[in-house]
This record gives C-alpha cells, sequence and structure tokens, in this order.
C-alpha cells in the first residue's frame, strides 16, 4: 500500500476523552494481527407489557429505491429509511451504543426522573429500556415514524410529531430529555435545543448524542483512493446540498450554551468500524459496527445520493457495497467519532 498521510478529521479538531464508564478514548487503537474473531451477539428482543401506546396512526409511507421513507411532516426531511431492516439496524445500535457507555444508557446524572422524553425514538428502544429501569419515570418517546411497538411497557408512551415543529409538551416539563442520532431530520440544531430547553425542568438535563458524518484512521489505513473515502465525501456533499446539519462537538455545545443550558460536560469516543481492534471489546464494538455497516451504508446513503446529486441507483449501491467491503478489509482501521454531550438546565 502506497506511504499516504494519515486522513485526519478535516471537519473537526479531535477533542480529548477519559471518563468512567467509557471503555476506551481517543487513544490509538491497536490493529490485531492475529486470525479473524467473527463472532455475532446480535438481539433486539424487548419484552411486551400492557399498555396501548401510540398515539397516532400516521403510516402513509413513501416507497423509493426498495426501501420505506416517512411521510409525515416535511415529506423527505428525515433521508433515511423507516422499514423493517432501518429498525433491525437501529436496534443494533442501541447495543453498541450500550457497549460504548458500559452498560448504561446515558451519562447525565440524572437520578430518578419523573418526565422523560427521548427525541427521535425510531423503535422506542432506549425509551422502553430506560421506562423498565425507571418504573416511576413516564417516559415520551416522539418521532416522524410510527414504528414504536404498539402494546408498550405501561409508564412509556409514543407520539407522532416532527420536533422542528412547535413542541405541543407542557413547558418546565421534562426531567431529563435525550436527543440521539437525530441530525439527519434536523434543519435548525438551535431551535431544537431551544425548545428542549423550554421544555425542561430547571435543575432537569438534556442529553445529546450524534455520530460524525466523517471517518478517521490514526494509522493512514484510510487512503483517499478507498472506496469508504470516496462515500463519505460522495455523502458529504449530497448532504450539504439538502441543507443537513452536521454534528459535531462545538457546534452541539454553543447551541445548548446559546439556549441557556449550564454544567455542560463533552465526551468523544471514536467508534471503530470493523473487527480490527486488538482489544477485544474495541473488536466487539466494531464488529457490530460492521454488521450495522451492511444496511447503514445504504440507509445513510441512497436516498440522497440518488435525490440531491441524481446519481443512478446502479452506482450509489456499488459505491455503498465498496465502502462496506472496505470496513470488512481489516487492512483499514478506521473510526467514527460519536460525540456526548449533556448539560442542566438552571433553577
Ligand atoms: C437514526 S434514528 C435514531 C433513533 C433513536 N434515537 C436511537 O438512537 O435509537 C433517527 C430517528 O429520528 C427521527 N427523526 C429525525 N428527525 C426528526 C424530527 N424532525 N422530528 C421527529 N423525529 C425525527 C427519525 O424518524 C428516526 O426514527
Amino acid at each position: 500500500m502506497p506511504n499516504y498521510p494519515p486522513r485526519e478529521s478535516s471537519l473537526h479538531p479531535t477533542y480529548p476523552t477519559s471518563m468512567a464508564g467509557f471503555i476506551h478514548s481517543n487513544e490509538p487503537i491497536e490493529a490485531n494481527e492475529s486470525d479473524w474473531e467473527i463472532f455475532s451477539d446480535y438481539s433486539s428482543a424487548s419484552e411486551a407489557g400492557s399498555n396501548l401506546s401510540v398515539a397516532s396512526s400516521i403510516r402513509d409511507y413513501v416507497y423509493e429505491n426498495g426501501r420505506r421513507y416517512h411521510r409525515y411532516g416535511d415529506e423527505g426531511k428525515y433521508i433515511l429509511p423507516n422499514d423493517e431492516t432501518e429498525q433491525d439496524r437501529l436496534d443494533l445500535i442501541h447495543h453498541v451504543f450500550l457497549m460504548i457507555l458500559g452498560g448504561e444508557l446515558h451519562l447525565a446524572p440524572v437520578g430518578n426522573p419523573k418526565n422523560v422524553l427521548d427525541c427521535g425514538t425510531g423503535t422506542g428502544i432506549w425509551a422502553l429500556d430506560f421506562g423498565e429501569q425507571h418504573p416511576e419515570s413516564t417516559v415520551t418517546g416522539v418521532d416522524l415514524s410510527p414504528i414504536q411497538p404498539v402494546w408498550s411497557v405501561p409508564n412509556v408512551r409514543f407520539d407522532v410529531d416532527d420536533l422542528e415543529k412547535e413542541w405541543v409538551w407542557p413547558q418546565d416539563h421534562f426531567d431529563f430529555i435525550h436527543i440521539r442520532c437525530i441530525c439527519n431530520g434536523i434543519r435548525d440544531y438551535q431551535q431544537l435545543i431551544n425548545q428542549a430547553f423550554t421544555h425542561t425542568n430547571p435543575g432537569g438535563w438534556v442529553e445529546l448524542t450524534e455520530f460524525s458524518f466523517e471517518i478517521v484512521s490514526n494509522d493512514g489505513t484510510l487512503v483517499p483512493n478507498t472506496a469508504l473515502a470516496q462515500y463519505f465525501d460522495t455523502l458529504v456533499n449530497a448532504y450539504k446540498r439538502v441543507g443537513q446539519v452536521f454534528p459535531c462537538p462545538k457546534m452541539m455545545r454553543e447551541s445548548m450554551e446559546n439556549a441557556g443550558f449550564v454544567d455542560i460536560v463533552e465526551k468523544t469516543f471514536n467508534t471503530p468500524w470493523g473487527p480490527w481492534p486488538k482489544n477485544e471489546k474495541l473488536r466487539e464494538i466494531g464488529t457490530n459496527m460492521a454488521l450495522v455497516g451492511s444496511a447503514g451504508f445504504e440507509a445513510y446513503a441512497l436516498a440522497a445520493m440518488t435525490r440531491a446529486l441524481g446519481m443512478d441507483l446502479m452506482e450509489a449501491k456499488d459505491l455503498c457495497h465498496r465502502a462496506h467491503m472496505d470496513v470488512l478489509n481489516r487492512n483499514i482501521h478506521v473510526m467514527n467519532p460519536t460525540y456526548f454531550l449533556y448539560g442542566r438546565k438552571p433553577e
């Protein structure tokens, strides 16, 4: 392989990390030189409860390129699908987040919050887990798509709504607002955080989590001519055209500060993609992220590349496939910066 310089983060600076609960930091990850050890421990089982919970039955979907997308609200705003394949992928990512956070559902010291809101709840898996762990809490999950289970645990309910519209819940109401991976459906991030502030109870917490839309390598194995590098360059191009928000700690922190949140804590975790790390836990995360990628490359890109860049469907699919093959290539060691921030609304 030619000796290209490492592909460093071009969008954002590297942020130092170190925290209890995280199994790793931003330090270089050593590659495993021994034979492959592939495994899969995926489980998406969620227990059914006794409460009919979906308040709305908006199931008017758009079908495109063999995938299903939401129509509710500003049609096409959220550019990822919402079909079964995507739901399985979201549940697997939830599992990865649990591994990253050492089994915890969040970082903020929320105690036993009375009212909890999960913004962009997806399959509702985080809300259901939180509701089970906190039977005293009332948890509301909200999403553009009604893809949550109809039967939920008694203290968890789901609403269908667009978080960029005026929020319908009371002001100063939620003791904890959880917002994870919804940047693909948000055009005005500051406005989202402003609304979160308005609806947080004084003394309550907001926690934000986002994957960066870029990948980095700290040993020079991600060279410009890889399909993976080409995929991300094309994706960023497409996202710029549709007015996509690009998450980074600076923007997320500033949005929280501008809204009025205090005691803001910020952590970055470099999530490995592919089973290349030597460290067993990181290899487990990387292996799961490679599984996530088998559906994820297309989920993030098909609509964006065909709608915004006018790419031919087969061309876009081919790029997604080759990018995923790069993740499975043990000679390419890439990581995806993942940002965690939380802060408190003053009393
Ligand atoms: C990548 S998924 C993440 C799901 C969940 N937060 C998790 O971490 O498991 C993003 C979800 O946010 C929802 N979403 C995006 N933009 C939204 C908006 N403006 N209003 C409500 N939901 C939105 C999408 O429909 C999708 O289900």
